[in-house]
């Protein structure tokens, strides 16, 4: 019989600041912003695009310890529809003054959540639009959905210097239903955000909507499968973490939780304590972008890319979780506090879900002549949150192990994007997913910034391949493989891509220092499926998103340098970020060194995609080498069953 255990849910509080890294709290967000508007008389057409933590220098954060002065300073992105200008400012919250003010020529902050609705409606209401719908059998233009897709940019003079969005329209048969199912194929508006208008309507001819409705909400399902007992997660004594606001301990792990509206989940100051004192293993480690570029090269769709971090906001886009249904067990939850574009703040309740999770077995022997077992078992901390952009779903989920591992892997869902198709006909770019719906090929390519510090900030990175010997003297057998690391001393050197059928594997190093057994202290960052992209080097999307050419960055630590896109992507024609950050070959041999790992996930869709993706699973991980002197997990306790202790 399952004893009921009352499920129970903690969320963090929007208190006061503790620590240099906490996220702003609502209250600091909503100070912000006054203090600017006041400062700067900022009119009412003036949107926040951000305000968040200007995160102290790394200088800084070492040197605080707890109950020292926090210092609290925002970092604010404003843009000015009047006259189409775009600021950056710093404001002092301590000192409730502005600290700094800059105009950025010639750069497009990302799209607003509250732009979506507002470009939503504008299209809808447009005279022209309606007129192309009716061509369509189309009478009610609330039933249509728009979506606002990053413009991109491709050179055309009228675009120059405007904010836009290119949409891609749907049809709901009802307010509740999948309009992804119908989509109105052929048609698309150029919107103006600043001004929010239409800039120009595109129709390149009517192909009539796929015929079936490709609903998947349980309203819609007929029959459930009637097999599934019930499966119940229970730690009657808790959790095995502690929270502090946002920093967390768990077994030997200690680490602090950020957000960002543009990252997401962010973790800082990841350690693991050993022989007595927390080692630094990840200073700071968040998504810095990414990108999903799609290959038809129709009229309509060869602008289908988007930057889902850096032209949307991803973090800003997090979905409140749900006890039960999203995160089961004995959950802790972290809220988001956010701004609007109006200079206000706005909660996500339960942004963050942070749980532990059984993973199998830690390790396990049988000795066979005695017949002696001894088996571990291993258990997770899991820290994740998922974002809805647009039709799809991602979530970002963390694992930290009991062995020294750390894993990030991503959770694809929602709903593929889709286009109509002529009846009979065969896409050439796509799949086949129901009657006259197509998706098309593309590719999901995600840019994570990781500030390694291994023990301390000065670290060398290491390529290692396997090695097959040549017979010959040496290797009379002909058997003779061996690993060889080689050092990437300079940010062009260090420009790489995996290579499974040797093993590639990148190490970070602190070479100055070493385990009992001499060796430099390290860890690896050991890459899973990974891909390349296929668009021609000459495409616009492979200079605006340049980090997707190689899998392997690595950058000295320099603040500021946050994002494989650099600071303002939408509608950047390209160089920004990665590119330009390792344009003059820096060193990073002995030096604070940060991690860019590029990781491709390809997608020929399937008709299992539709109308709704199971979840598809990709990721890195980071695994101690030599870091530990042995076996780090030898301390893990026998677990308890029936009969007893689960060894012998
Ligand atoms: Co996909």
């Amino acid at each position: 019989m399952a004893i009921p255990v009352e499920k129970t849910s903690v969320s963090t509080t929007d208190q006061q600041a503790s620590h240099p890294l906490d996220p702003l709290t609502s209250g600091e967000i909503i100070r912000a912003a006054s203090i600017l508007k006041q400062e700067r008389s900022l009119g009412p057409r003036v949107r926040f695009e951000t305000i968040v933590l200007n995160e102290p220098d790394k200088a800084c954060v070492a040197g605080f310890s707890a109950g020292d002065p926090v210092l609290r300073e925002a970092f604010l992105v404003v843009l000015d529809n009047e006259t189409e200008s775009t600021y950056e400012a710093t404001v002092s919250l301590n000192e409730g003054m502005v600290t700094s003010w800059k105009h950025i020529p010639g750069v497009q902050p990302r799209i607003m959540f509250d732009e979506f609705a507002e470009c939503e409606a504008t299209v809808q209401a447009d005279p022209q639009f309606q007129a192309a719908l009716k061509k369509r059998g189309i009478t009610d233009p609330d039933l249509v959905m728009v979506d606002p897709w990053s413009a991109g940019y491709y050179g055309y003079e009228d675009e120059e210097g405007r904010r836009l969005a290119l949409t891609r329209n749907f049809l709901r048969s009802g307010p509740n239903d999948n309009g992804y199912a119908r989509p109105i194929e052929g048609l698309s508006a150029l919107v103006d955000l600043n001004k929010m208008e239409i800039m120009r309507i595109d129709d390149y001819g009517v192909i009539p909507l796929p015929p079936n409705p490709g609903n998947y909400a349980a309203e819609f399902v007929e029959e459930f499968r009637q097999d599934l007992k019930p499966l119940e997660i229970t730690q009657p004594e808790g959790p095995s973490f502690t929270v502090d606001g946002y920093g967390v301990t768990w077994q030997k792990w200690h680490l602090r939780v950020g957000f960002t509206p543009r990252e997401g989940l962010v973790l800082h100051q990841i350690g693991y304590e050993d022989q007595g004192r927390i080692r630094p293993v990840l200073h700071r480690a968040a998504l810095s972008d990414m990108v999903v570029p799609y290959g038809d090269p129709s009229a309509d769709h060869y602008r289908k890319n988007a930057f889902d971090a850096g032209e949307y906001g991803i973090g800003s886009l997090t979905n409140p979780l749900t006890l039960g249904c999203d995160c089961l067990g004995e959950i802790y939850y972290f809220d988001a506090h956010l701004n609007t574009g109006s200079g206000e703040a706005f909660t996500i309740p339960n942004a963050v879900c942070m749980h532990e999770e059984d993973y199998g077995i830690l390790w396990k022997h049988t000795d066979w002549r005695t017949g002696h077992v001894e088996v571990r078992r291993s258990r997770r901390l899991v820290i994740s949150s998922v974002a809805t952009v647009g039709n799809y779903e991602y979530g970002f989920f963390w694992y930290l192990y009991q062995d020294g591992g750390i894993q990030l892997e991503i959770k694809l869902t929602g709903i593929i994007n889709t286009a109509g198709i002529a009846e009979g006909e065969v896409p050439a770019h796509g799949t086949l997913v129901a009657p006259q719906l197509n998706a098309h090929i593309h590719q999901h390519f995600f840019n994570f910034r990781l500030d390694l510090d291994v023990d301390g900030p000065s670290n060398t990175v290491l390529e290692v391949n396997t090695v097959a010997e040549a017979p010959g003297p040496d290797n009379p057998h002909a058997n003779a493989f061996h690993a060889e690391a080689t050092p990437l001393k300079s940010e062009l050197e260090a420009q790489r891509v995996v290579d499974p059928m040797s093993g590639r594997y990148w190490l970070v190093t602190n070479p100055e220092v070493k385990n009992a057994l001499g060796q430099p202290v390290g860890y690896k960052l050991m890459p899973g499926e990974n891909i390349l992209p296929f668009a021609h080097p000459s495409a616009s999307i492979m200079k605006r998103a340049g980090f997707m050419s190689k899998h392997l960055w690595v950058t000295p630590y320099t603040s500021g340098e946050l994002s494989a896109t650099g600071p303002y992507p939408n509608q950047h024609p390209g160089g920004a970020g990665l590119p330009e950050y390792t344009r003059n070959d820096r060193n990073v041999e002995n030096t604070d060194v940060v991690l860019w790992y590029t990781l491709g996930y390809h997608h020929v869709p399937r008709p299992e995609d539709w109308p709704i993706s199971p979840v598809a699973y990709c990721g890195f991980s980071l695994k101690p080498v030599g870091f530990f002197d042995t076996n780090p997990v030898l301390d893990v306790p026998p677990s308890a069953h029936h009969n007893g202790a689960c060894h012998t």
